[in-house]
């Protein structure tokens, strides 16, 4: 398994572009299901994941073409409907093709997503909701069989727990879209890659209203055809960016950064001492270029995690390695993810001053990291711990990188170019192509137990 070995103290430098963003791109792909017309994306990033879901899409019957930073996919077989475990178990996000399914084919069946590394991870919301939309649920032998002639508009509540469902809502907003007559989404997810779907789904004929907001009105058509979209780029990437400058103590210029999607990110970092200066005005109101500069003394922080527009759990991880140089005590609560603190043994091998107490982390801040051989146990805690190996005295070794490959598009390579000396060591040949594209990254993905997307 690759891993990457870091030397750390070098501050960062010059510029970087946001990728597009995986977790809009997931199921963007997946309404390729949703009409027999070609459907384009671009700004796809080249993710292990987006290799599993054309893969799974292949599965259903869909033909996938890759170009540089493209994806065109096109129904061939329409009779597809069987989605199975070996593909389902790397990653948890295959559950978005389970609405489109049964809205357009009738009928799907789909391996059950088990938990992953960072707790539970129940479906019930999105199980609820298509069946509040007429269609028949079974579950045996560990799939989901979802069944209906045709989708009926109904009000579907989706709050749980923790909130709303993002993937829940992307999955009975893009069923609605076939279904007849009016849905009505109560509760709906507010994240700003459920606003990319819709615009998505809209430029195929879906009429929606309300994406982004927690009501999201959807009248059914009877057919979607295809488009070409933009996949907005990716939040999570380009907060992890502004924090390596940050943790660093560098200047890095971000393009192409969300900053309305980003606000509670900035607004802490702001708090912190971290500047993210608006350096263009934005092309197209949702991004623009900053430059990212932080005062030497950083002050400590509270974060709780919230769904958006609160601070996203997505971050939690890589923040906290960032407020183990704050000047203080900060106090993180995770309160979407109770479990998701992966990275909290392994930044303490790191030196960090750690106290957790159930979903709650103090953060003794301060005093400096030292290198040391840590483990990578799931995208974001992985990404936290490469952020330490930047700013940490001496060498880090972060094992089982995969992890990254979900969801950074080379990592290594960027963090190069911004001055850092970090190398991938791969037990792979390296004239292996696949070993960054698809196929290799794919089968790195297989190799977790369940992934966390
Ligand atoms: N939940 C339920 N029932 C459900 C669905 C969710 O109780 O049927 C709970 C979850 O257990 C969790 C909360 O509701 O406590 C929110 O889960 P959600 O369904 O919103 O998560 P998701 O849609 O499965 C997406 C991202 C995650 C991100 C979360 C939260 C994708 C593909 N994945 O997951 O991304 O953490 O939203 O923002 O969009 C990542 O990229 O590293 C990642 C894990």
């Amino acid at each position: 398994m690759d891993k990457f070995v870091i030397q750390g103290g070098h501050r960062l430098s010059g510029r970087v572009r946001v990728e597009g963003a995986k977790n809009a791109a997931l199921p963007l792909m997946a309404t390729s299901l949703l009409t027999n017309e070609e459907v384009t994306l671009t700004n796809v990033a080249s993710l292990a994941d987006i290799a599993s879901m054309r893969k799974l899409l292949g599965m259903l019957g869909v033909e996938a073409h890759l170009g540089d930073d493209r994806v065109s996919m096109q129904t061939k077989d329409p009779n597809a409907i069987e989605a199975p475990y070996e593909q389902v178990r790397t990653m948890r996000a295959s559950i978005c093709v389970l609405g489109p399914m049964v809205a357009r084919r009738k009928r799907a069946v789909l391996s059950m997503p088990g938990g992953c590394a960072f707790g539970d991870r129940p479906v019930d919301l999105h199980l609820r909701g298509l069946e509040k939309l007429g269609a028949k649920i079974e579950l045996k032998n560990g799939y989901i069989t979802a069944s209906a002639d045709r989708l009926k508009g109904a009000t579907v509540f989706l709050g749980g727990p923790y909130g709303s469902t993002v993937t829940g809502t992307a999955n009975i907003m893009s069923a609605a879209t076939l279904a007849q007559g009016r849905t009505v989404i109560e509760s709906a997810a507010c994240e700003p890659e459920i606003v990319d779907l819709a615009d998505m789904l809209i430029s195929m004929g879906a009429k929606i209203r309300g994406a982004g907001g927690p009501r999201i009105i959807i009248d059914g058509v009877d057919e979607l055809g295809g488009t070409t979209h933009r996949v907005m780029p990716d939040r999570i990437v380009a907060g992890t960016y502004a924090i390596a400058s940050a943790i660093t103590n560098g200047e890095i210029i971000i393009d192409d950064f969300p900053f309305d999607s980003l606000l509670a990110v900035v607004d802490r970092l702001s708090l912190i001492g971290v500047n993210i200066h608006k350096i263009t005005p934005d092309a197209d109101d949702r991004c623009c270029t900053v430059r990212v500069t932080s005062e030497r003394q950083l002050k400590p922080a509270v974060i709780t995690t919230q769904p958006h527009p609160g601070f996203p759990t997505d971050l939690q991880a890589q923040f906290m390695a960032l407020l183990c140089y704050a000047q203080g005590n900060s106090v993180i609560t995770e309160k979407i993810y109770p479990e998701r603190f992966m990275h909290v043994p392994e930044l303490a091998r790191m030196g960090a001053q750690l106290l957790r107490h159930g979903p709650t982390v103090v953060i003794s801040g301060g005093s400096r990291l030292v290198g040391a051989e840590v483990m990578a146990s799931d995208l974001r805690a992985s990404a936290s711990l490469v952020l330490a190996g930047l700013a940490a005295d001496g060498e880090t070794t972060v094992n089982r990188v995969y992890h990254l490959d979900r969801g950074y598009q080379r990592m290594e390579e960027t963090l190069r170019q911004l001055g850092a000396k970090i190398e991938r060591v791969s037990d792979r040949p390296a004239s292996d192509p696949s070993v960054l594209r698809g196929a290799g990254m794919a089968a790195g993905a297989a190799q977790s137990m369940q992934d966390e997307s």
